[in-house]
């Protein structure tokens, strides 16, 4: 039989390279009624094509999720509905971006945002990032070095907040400083927002979005991470003509809203209370996962090892001890049982051989204890 989800189980390895949910989280009750609510509700509304923002009471309540979560609101015109974050990415792509265009993207980053943006005929250059998000000095100075070529960066990609993969959070002076040099330059910012519900210790900070000038920033959210993958549903937030020329694209000119019938569901999950439900049962359960996991790292990881536990999202970056190269660890871990993705799989250009990612969203807390112990062993055997 052909198979019905993406991720592949390998029995014996405790694999923490899938940056996925536990099944067991999985809001499958709340959908349910949902989903005859929704139904009920709107009838044959809910199964034809779709207003091509998205419908109005799930933008609605976008913007009053966003007034409590963020700095600012948008306003409902600011907002259109996606299939995911990754279908909105692919969308700015498509309608802001022309062949041979240079594209920003701070490295490391979120490996696969990259597959997306190489789907497009783009020239990708990499922005280094800190502890502290992206190097807003080095971007100024590729910006003047891309300007003497004669070349002008069409937009920025990176993750502000609960960062994949090293689950840092970008400071707010990094943010405002940012917000500036993007506006000056003309460089469209594209944040990637999908963690901000995940936060386990202190509330997100504000996104970029909302300190910047009108204009100059598209983030995308998703409700992969707050409530379910396989929904495939997010949202951009924007200005008004952006979201308009989101709006006046061919792909929602022909097909109407993305995800109409989903939309309408999951608008009606979150007025019913069940994303508020669903999104306290994931904070408390991940928060568990990612103690545990950094109890088992603090525990059994040899010396020389070091990391940072995250504030929030899915992910656990750990630095080996100068010298050990992640990739080549990688066989004699899966040997020992555990598995994880080479910090070089996150960078553009010159990567750190010496990090890894590990994500503590899919295990058990017990099972991220062990997972912690087999990965010290392997390390201890080199
Ligand atoms: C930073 C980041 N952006 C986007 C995505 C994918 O989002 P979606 O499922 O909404 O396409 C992920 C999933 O791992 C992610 O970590």
């Amino acid at each position: 039989m052909l198979p019905v989800v993406q991720i592949v189980r390998r029995p014996g390895i405790l694999d923490l390279g899938w940056g996925h949910p536990d099944p067991a989280l999985l809001p499958v009750a709340a959908l349910q009624r949902a989903t005859a609510t929704a139904l009920e509700r709107y009838g044959a509304d809910a199964l034809t094509y779709g207003a091509e923002r998205g419908p109005g009471p799930l933008i609605e309540w976008i913007c009053a999720r966003l007034a409590q979560t963020d700095a600012r609101a948008p306003d409902p015109v600011d907002v259109i509905i996606t299939a995911g974050a990754s279908q909105a990415l692919d969308l700015l792509c498509t309608l802001w971006t022309t062949p041979g265009d240079t594209v920003l993207v701070e490295s490391p980053t979120y490996h696969l945002a990259v597959r997306i943006l190489r789907d497009h005929p783009l020239e990708l250059a990499a922005v280094p990032s800190d502890a502290d998000g992206v190097d807003v000095d080095a971007l100024e100075a590729l910006l003047a070095r891309l300007a003497r070529r004669g070349k002008q960066a069409r937009m920025l990609y990176f993750v502000p907040t609960h960062h994949n993969p090293t689950g840092s959070c970008m400071s707010l002076e990094r943010r405002r400083a940012l917000a500036t040099v993007a506006a000056e330059h003309g460089v469209l910012l594209v944040e990637d927002d999908v963690y901000r519900e995940l936060s386990y210790d202190d509330p997100a900070p504000p996104s970029v979005w909302s300190i910047a000038p009108p204009g100059t920033v598209a983030r995308i959210g998703s409700f992969s991470k707050s409530l379910a993958p396989g929904l495939r549903l997010g949202y951009v937030t924007s200005h008004a003509s952006l979201a308009q020329r989101l709006i006046g694209s061919g792909l929602l000119d022909s097909g109407g809203g993305l995800n109409p019938f989903v939309a309408l569901t999951v608008a009606e999950v979150c007025t019913a209370g069940d994303f508020d439900a669903t999104v306290a049962r994931l904070r408390a359960a991940y928060r568990e996962r990612r103690n545990a996991l950094a109890k088992g790292l603090h525990d059994y990881l040899p010396a020389g090892c070091r990391f940072v536990v995250p504030g929030g999202g899915f992910f656990q970056w750990v630095e080996l001890p100068e010298g050990i190269d992640a990739g080549e660890l990688l066989p004699r871990a899966e040997q020992s049982g555990v598995s994880y993705l080479p910090g070089s799989r996150f960078y553009l250009d010159e990567p750190r051989r010496n990090t890894l990612r590990l994500a503590f969203s899919l295990y058990s807390p017990d099972q991220l204890v062990e997972a912690a112990q087999r990965l010290g062993e392997a390390i201890g055997r080199i």
